[in-house]
């Protein structure tokens, strides 16, 4: 099956924190790293495919939906099959974690940012999804 080109980019606490309450942890924040990390994302993901779960997919802002492909990842759906309809794109596993557990093993580019935010979480980083086996093309 031909697939896509695929990378994943995000950004963490001191701690690996990753959520809050279905936002970022540090959401509000308007310290120049925390601005410039969001600011980044969408420079970078700009043209692209973005699939994320829907809590994190919904979470883009209205002003940037114009200019990516934004598809919410559903637990029903076949990785495989859903990369495949991507051929020849560069697309972006947005999270959350659960999904980073799924296409963690499709992810041939890892571009992660820690921040110096170190207060609670309730959705984590998990190191493992770095060294996830199988294939990256
Ligand atoms: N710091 C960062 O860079 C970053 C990046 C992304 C997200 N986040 C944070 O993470 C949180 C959101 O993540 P979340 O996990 O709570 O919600 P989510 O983004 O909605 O992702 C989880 C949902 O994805 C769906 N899903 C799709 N494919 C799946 C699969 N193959 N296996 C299992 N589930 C699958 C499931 O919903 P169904 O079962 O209903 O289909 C699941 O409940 C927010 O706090 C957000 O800010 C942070």
């Amino acid at each position: 099956m031909q697939m896509p080109d695929v990378r994943s980019m995000c950004a963490i606490g001191l701690s690996g924190q990753l959520g809050l309450g279905g936002h970022l942890p540090w959401e509000g924040n308007k310290g120049p790293e925390f601005r410039e990390d969001v600011a980044n994302f969408f420079r970078t993901t700009r043209g692209h495919v973005l699939l994320a779960g829907p809590t994190t997919a919904r979470a883009v802002p209205d002003y940037e939906r114009q200019h990516m492909t934004i598809v919410e990842l559903r637990s029903h759906m076949d990785p495989e099959e859903t990369l495949a309809k991507f051929a020849g794109r560069v697309v972006f596993i947005g999270g959350g974690p659960v999904v980073w557990d799924v296409y963690a093993k499709y992810i041939r580019h890892w571009d992660i940012t820690r921040l110096p935010y170190d207060g609670p979480a309730d959705r984590w980083f998990d190191p493992k999804w770095l060294v996830a086996g199988g294939k990256t093309k």
